[in-house]
């Protein structure tokens, strides 16, 4: 621990620029989180943290949705530079997180499996890890109502519920699919990403958080929020989640629609950002933020998973232009995101073994802002990660 806090300093001294090697100071501040769940006898798993703590508050292996993140950035840190140590760690930490592949209770089984397993798989190719990848994809696929066209995401007695966030999830049945050619799995994500892209999106292609269907016939009971601004606000991290589980829908479909509605509601980030030069969102792009009224969060895990989804789908745009465009608004959301202003870095009185903070778990402020979430830093270091391999 002394160790590596000392090295951290030596970094601050050597470097005098603004924007800061994160990769570097992530297998950093991995470490130091690694060291911790090795001490828990592998049952920490970082969810979220406020910066001034030097404790992020943890879930379990099979506890929550968030524990795929860890062991994810740990993924990104072996897919940037892949040593002996940080091959075992990301084993170590990923290994505990097979036993949630057997839920069935919960649509986050995608988040969990595929952050940790999925990453696994596709770096080593080993079919232990497609093991518990078919297994997860065969328990999220009982969760699809061939009524509604979708996957259910929040168990309630009243409602069939999806919200946008689901839409990550596909890459669980899409790579698991294209594995076992079970076209089951893929129909179930296909039909689930056609019926969302009828009706979360408003005519701008901002979209709605949660859509609650009529389990009987299928119909739409209403469109609101839970973790937003307002029903008829746009969310941040659920319009980022919108563009990051359309470009994937694509990547595994080539379907024009998917590949059109991801562009559309990139396009709406884009022209929704504070200013052509702040491009960190704040928590709902419809959130009063003007000095005149009260304080607003960002919300720097929105910013991270847009910037990463935005390198991927930067490479399906049909133009050079759109191309450069969306890889330049990529590249130069990681610098800001990259700098001490939003990293847990530098001489401001920060303690968490984190590296984003002012991340807002929503809707504010009843829960957590300004806060670490494992998300942010995970798409942080795969945006940076996919940077580095184009
Ligand atoms: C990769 O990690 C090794 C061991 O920590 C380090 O010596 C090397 O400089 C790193 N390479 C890059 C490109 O960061
Ligand atoms: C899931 O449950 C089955 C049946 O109990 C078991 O054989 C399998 O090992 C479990 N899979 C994982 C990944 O835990
Ligand atoms: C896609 O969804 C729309 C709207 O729900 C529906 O009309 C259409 O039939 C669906 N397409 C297929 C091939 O199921
Ligand atoms: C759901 O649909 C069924 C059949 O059309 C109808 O009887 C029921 O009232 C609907 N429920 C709600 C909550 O709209
Ligand atoms: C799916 O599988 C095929 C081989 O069966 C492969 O060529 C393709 O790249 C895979 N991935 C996607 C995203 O479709
Ligand atoms: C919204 O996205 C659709 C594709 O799904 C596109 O045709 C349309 O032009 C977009 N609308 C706006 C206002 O950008
Ligand atoms: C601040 O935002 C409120 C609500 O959106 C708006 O009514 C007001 O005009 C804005 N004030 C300034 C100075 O932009
Ligand atoms: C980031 O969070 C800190 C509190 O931890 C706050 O003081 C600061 O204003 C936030 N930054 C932005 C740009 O909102």
């Amino acid at each position: 621990m002394t160790a590596l806090l000392y090295f951290t300093s030596l970094l601050l001294v050597c470097r005098g620029v603004s924007s800061i090697d994160v990769m570097r100071y992530a297998s950093v501040q991995y470490s130091i989180l690694y060291y911790e769940f090795v001490d828990s006898s592998g049952t920490f798993y970082p969810s979220y943290g406020y910066p001034l703590d030097d404790e992020w508050k943890s879930t379990t292996a099979t506890n929550g949705w968030t524990q795929g993140f860890f062991p994810g950035v740990l993924w990104n840190i072996v897919a940037y530079n892949a040593t002996r140590e940080s091959l075992k760690r990301a084993i170590d930490v990923t290994t505990p997180t097979a036993a949630f592949a057997n839920n069935t209770g919960t649509h986050d089984v995608g988040f969990v499996i595929m952050s940790g397993f999925g990453n696994a798989y596709r770096l080593l190719k080993l079919s232990e890890y497609l093991d518990v990848i078919v297994t997860a994809a065969r328990s999220l696929a009982t969760r699809y109502s061939p009524i509604v066209r979708c996957i259910r995401s929040w168990n309630s007695p009243t409602g069939y519920l999806v919200i946008i966030d689901n839409m990550m999830n596909l890459e669980l049945l899409f790579e698991a699919s294209n594995q076992t050619k079970d076209q089951t799995l893929y129909n179930i994500a296909w039909q689930h990403a056609n019926r969302t892209m009828y009706e979360h999106f408003r005519s701008d292609n901002s979209s709605y958080h949660v859509v609650e269907y009529n389990e009987t016939d299928g119909s739409v009971v209403r469109k609101y929020t839970a973790q937003g601004y307002a029903d008829w606000s746009t969310w941040s991290r659920g319009q980022s989640w919108a563009v990051h589980g359309f470009t994937i829908a694509y990547r595994y479909t080539k379907y024009q629609p998917f590949l059109d509605k991801a562009i559309g509601a990139a396009n709406y980030v884009l022209t929704h950002l504070p200013s052509s030069t702040d491009l960190v969102t704040y928590w709902d792009y419809d959130a009063p933020h003007n000095s005149t009224l009260a304080y607003q969060p960002r919300d720097t895990s929105a910013a991270a998973i847009f910037a990463s989804a935005l390198v991927e789908l930067s490479q399906y745009a049909p133009t050079c232009n759109l191309k450069d465009s969306f890889l330049a608004n990529a590249k130069a959301i990681v610098d800001q995101l990259s700098t001490p202003q939003y990293l847990i870095y530098g001489d401001k009185d920060y303690k968490l073994p984190a590296l984003l903070t002012n991340g807002t778990m929503g809707p504010y402020p009843k829960s957590p802002y300004d806060v670490s979430l494992a998300y942010g830093d995970y798409y942080l270091t795969q945006a940076i990660v996919r940077l580095a391999k184009l």
